[in-house]
């Protein structure tokens, strides 16, 4: 076993609150695309018009194709060793929850019961005009685009967009959960995105030893304690299964 390993593995089984951070690598051995590598979403698509909210009141129809797109591979891929490890936390450390970025429910499908979806969940709808959030599985886009039941309006995916606002209620529950852990593992994000990225940083200062996993440096290398690089899913599901 390597040092960073073994320090790992060390960290962990002595920490008294752990918190697992995410972002779009720890799905990526499951089949779901990231945003920023090599053939990620953003280098197929322009972000501006599919995930801001200027880019949805100009063409809804092209915002909805993009993310029934997304629901329809969501549906098709299953959680992977990572998701499964990490849900198994619960059970075997002082574990706070997952703190993640990604949309696709996979964490929950692995059996996470406490998780934070900084960014939304694909499987949601909120009305544009109530703002009442449901969970709404349809992967398939009627003629019509889809609408409220209480109030006619527009429904769009509950999503956090660019230039949008994260969750409040949220945002609480996640920096509780950091700011109170000793031991924090960040998993598969490029650290590119604010202000998620920040919470890592401050829970950083606030005293938390940080642990990364990647496969290559990122914008919160500089900042964390170890990192150790390597696919999420072969790490967890082999050598950092603990
Ligand atoms: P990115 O695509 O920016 O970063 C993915 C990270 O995962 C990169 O650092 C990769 O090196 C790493 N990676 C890829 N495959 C991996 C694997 N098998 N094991 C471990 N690491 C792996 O995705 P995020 O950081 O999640 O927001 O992006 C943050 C936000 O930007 C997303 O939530 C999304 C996007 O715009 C919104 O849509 C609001």
């Amino acid at each position: 076993m390597t040092q960073p390993l073994a320090r790992a593995i060390q960290k962990m089984k002595a920490a008294k609150r752990i918190v697992a951070f995410t972002g779009a690598g720890v799905s990526q051995e499951s089949g779901v695309p990231t945003f920023r590598d090599h053939n990620g979403l953003w280098e197929n698509h322009r972000f501006e018009e599919v995930a801001t909210p200027e880019g949805f009141q100009a063409d809804p129809v092209l915002v909805w194709r993009f993310y029934m797109a997304r629901r329809q591979l969501a549906k098709q891929v299953k959680p992977n060793a990572a998701h499964l490890a990490i849900a198994g936390w619960e059970k075997q450390f002082s574990f706070a929850g997952v703190v993640t970025q990604n949309i696709d429910g996979l964490h929950a499908q692995a059996g996470s019961r406490h998780v934070q979806e900084l960014h939304g969940n694909i499987w949601k709808t909120e009305c544009s005009r109530c703002h009442r959030v449901e969970v709404n599985e349809a992967t398939e886009l009627s003629a019509d685009l889809p609408h409220c039941r209480d109030c006619g309006g527009l429904l769009r995916p509950h999503v956090v967009w660019f230039g949008e606002a994260l969750n409040e209620s949220v945002v609480h529950e996640a920096l509780l959960w950091l700011y109170q852990a000793d031991v924090i593992i960040v998993i598969g994000t490029s650290g590119a995105v604010e202000p998620a990225a920040s919470f890592v940083r401050e829970a950083k200062q606030k005293g938390a030893y940080v642990i990364e996993i990647n496969t290559q440096k990122t914008a919160l290398t500089p900042f964390v304690d170890l990192t150790l690089y390597g696919k999420s899913a072969e790490l967890l599901g082999g050598p950092l299964r603990i």
